[in-house]
């Protein structure tokens, strides 16, 4: 379409609200306008009637289901195209001035050449749609630990999400003011129409999808999926790879961690970031319900965050965290009343469930939800479903999409703009051998290399192959928007400026046995863990010294209401095999290799004496 024609359509749009006082934002909306040609712009005001109007809208295009009123009040099911579930790393780019600075760990195009490829793309690829301003915050609004996005999208699907995610709408352009800093995104799912064209149910393009980073302008675009952190830009996109390159520059760290706070039977307050790849239990253990037996001692758990936390050393000598999401965008296969009642309680109501399967009467289910399937259900696909057809009802990447608010076990913190002190980090993986159930670095730079060096088997939260063991520092492999080696030396760093550091650990919850059973109960007997975790930083328990670093005996750690769990079965959950970490060690040395233009030295040191103790 020719420019005139452009200037015409969009004409007859209105302009900015005139509460929009950001000069800046204004032209750069018109300039990516004149890019994408869409028919209209809609700058989102972020209000529960906008958010239902477009629900409205979107179940009338059939792009949403409602469900079920009675049973799911305020809810509704997306299903997208078979080719567009997951995100999708072999798309995602980081394009940094100089390759070396990307890493290894990203995948890189000169800037210059990714935006006339993108250039090419972007020209026209909102005609016949609306274009959705989105002003968002990462974190509460006005906090100092908090940033600023504005993502353009054409996806009403988007626009939903993220009211649900994240906070949009007119207060944030209140606290830009007419200056703030904002980083800019622009997605689209790639598929103009032309007048008169029919839409698709999930419109996307089968050809090409890119999801490219700029560290140096910060800028984000995403082209032709509408799915997850693909689209979601304050998630993955804003929260983890660009700001992790914000975080270096400015002296803090951007973390793929849930946060989760334990109250001891003393009343005192401690709170863990966790990290894990993708789909390894991040919602369960941030929401985690204790053993009664541990609930009638007085130990309670409540969720800040179940994904991401971003963290800034404190006045006091602590690091704080805050979750910069405002809700979650969780893997529903395995979710039920056993692993997670209280997510479960989150999604009864006010929910987008996406690529779930549909009950006859409206409901929604998934693999895991309850142990015996429904006679008869509607696929993620749409197509008829029975138990014991060979296909999975749900897709395994499935998800949910709902407000923090709505989780029973929020923490009446979850929205301090201050944040809360971290006492220890988690780092954890989906080991099925060698990894015991949980280890304590001796020092900080020790607690560095053991989450450089974490691997986990691979699931189907990224497009690829399942079940294959992969080197994850830092649980951060998709989301690190820099060399992995400064990223190292940037924890290393961190390490320096605080004074009350957090004690790191490694954990594994996924160890089998010989016969392919998980030894550990996992979900609440997690507790179990933990607690010994808050004793180690309170200084109340023993730990012996292992060649991987301070490991419990049976006996430190508290077994009540689990009596029948062998001395012998946690011996062999916690036991170290020479051979396997031999191995284990050289693919340390791989890995090192692999990024030995920017790594640390202090980290080969620790590889030397740890061969040397195995
Ligand atoms: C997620 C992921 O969606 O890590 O959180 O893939
Ligand atoms: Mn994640």
């Amino acid at each position: 379409m020719n420019q005139p024609a452009t200037a015409a359509r969009l004409a007859q749009t209105p302009a900015a609200p005139a509460y929009v006082k950001h000069a800046k934002l204004k032209a750069w909306v018109a300039e990516i306008a004149q890019l994408t040609k869409p028919d209209r712009i809609y700058w989102c005001d972020g209000s529960q009637e906008e958010y239902d109007r477009l629900c409205d809208e979107m179940v009338a295009s059939g792009m949403l289901i409602k469900l079920n009123p009675q049973k799911r009040p305020g809810c509704f099911l997306a299903r997208s195209d078979p080719d567009d579930v997951a995100r999708m790393e072999d798309r995602t780019f980081v394009c940094p001035r100089n390759q070396e600075d990307a890493g290894p760990n990203n995948n890189w195009v000169a800037p210059g050449e990714m935006r006339a490829t993108l250039g090419k793309l972007f020209d026209g690829c909102m005609r016949g749609r609306t274009m959705y301003v989105i002003p968002y915050s990462m974190g509460p609004l006005g906090s100092h630990i908090a940033h600023i996005g504005v993502e353009l999208t054409d996806s009403p699907y988007v626009v939903a999400n993220m009211k649900l995610m994240t906070r949009i709408g007119r207060k944030v352009l209140d606290v830009l003011g007419a200056n703030g800093y904002f980083v800019p995104c622009v997605h689209s799912v790639g598929a103009p129409l032309a007048p008169g064209e029919k839409d698709a149910v999930w419109p996307s393009n089968k050809q090409n999808k890119y999801i490219v980073h700029y560290p140096e302008t910060r800028e984000i675009w995403s082209f032709g999926s509408g799915y997850g952190g693909n689209a979601l830009l304050g998630k993955k996109c804003l929260a983890l790879r660009i700001a992790s390159i914000m975080a270096k520059e400015q002296g803090w760290l951007a973390e793929h961690m849930l946060i989760l706070g334990i109250e001891t039977p003393e009343k005192k307050k401690h709170y863990i970031a966790a990290a894990f790849p993708s789909a390894c239990g991040k919602t369960n253990l941030a929401m985690l319900v204790p053993p009664k037996a541990f609930r009638d001692k007085g130990w309670k758990v409540t969720t800040i965050g179940e994904d991401i936390a971003w963290i800034k050393p404190h006045g006091d000598g602590r690091l704080y965290a805050i979750n910069p999401e405002a809700g979650a965008f969780g893997v529903a296969p395995g979710t039920s009343e056993i692993t997670n009642p209280n997510c479960l309680a989150a999604i009864r109501h006010d929910t987008i469930f996406t690529n779930v399967a549909m009950t006859p009467d409206g409901d929604v289910w998934w693999e895991g939800l309850t142990r015996v399937p429904p006679k008869e259900l509607i696929d993620w696909q749409g197509k008829p479903w029975t138990p014991g057809n060979g296909r999975k009802a749900a897709h395994p990447n499935a998800r949910f999409t709902m407000h923090s608010g709505q989780i029973p076990c929020v923490d009446p913190d979850w929205e301090n703009p201050n944040g809360v002190p971290i006492s220890a980090f988690l780092f954890g993986g989906r080991r099925a051998t060698a990894v015991p159930l949980v280890t304590e670095a001796a020092d900080w730079t020790h607690g560095v290399y053991l989450a450089a060096t974490m691997a986990s088997e691979t699931t189907a939260a990224i497009v690829g192959q399942v079940g294959v063991v992969r080197r994850d520092p830092f649980a951060m492999l998709p989301f690190c928007g820099y060399h992995y080696g400064d990223y190292f030396r940037h924890w290393l760093e961190m390490g320096k400026t605080v004074k009350h550091q957090p004690r790191i650990f490694g954990v594994n919850w996924f160890r089998q046995d010989a016969k392919g059973e998980f030894m550990w109960p996992g979900f609440g007997d997690n507790m179990r863990v933990l607690k010994w975790i808050i004793e180690r930083v309170e200084g109340k328990a023993q730990a012996v010294r292992t060649p991987l670093g301070l490991q419990p005996r049976y006996e430190d750690l508290d077994w009540t209401g689990l009596e029948g769990f062998a001395r012998e079965r946690f011996e062999e959950l916690t036991r170290v095999d020479p051979a396997a970490w031999r191995k284990e060690v050289q693919d340390h040395a791989e890995l090192f290799d692999k990024l030995k233009a920017r790594m640390p030295k202090e980290l080969y040191d620790v590889r030397d004496q740890l061969e040397r103790a195995l």
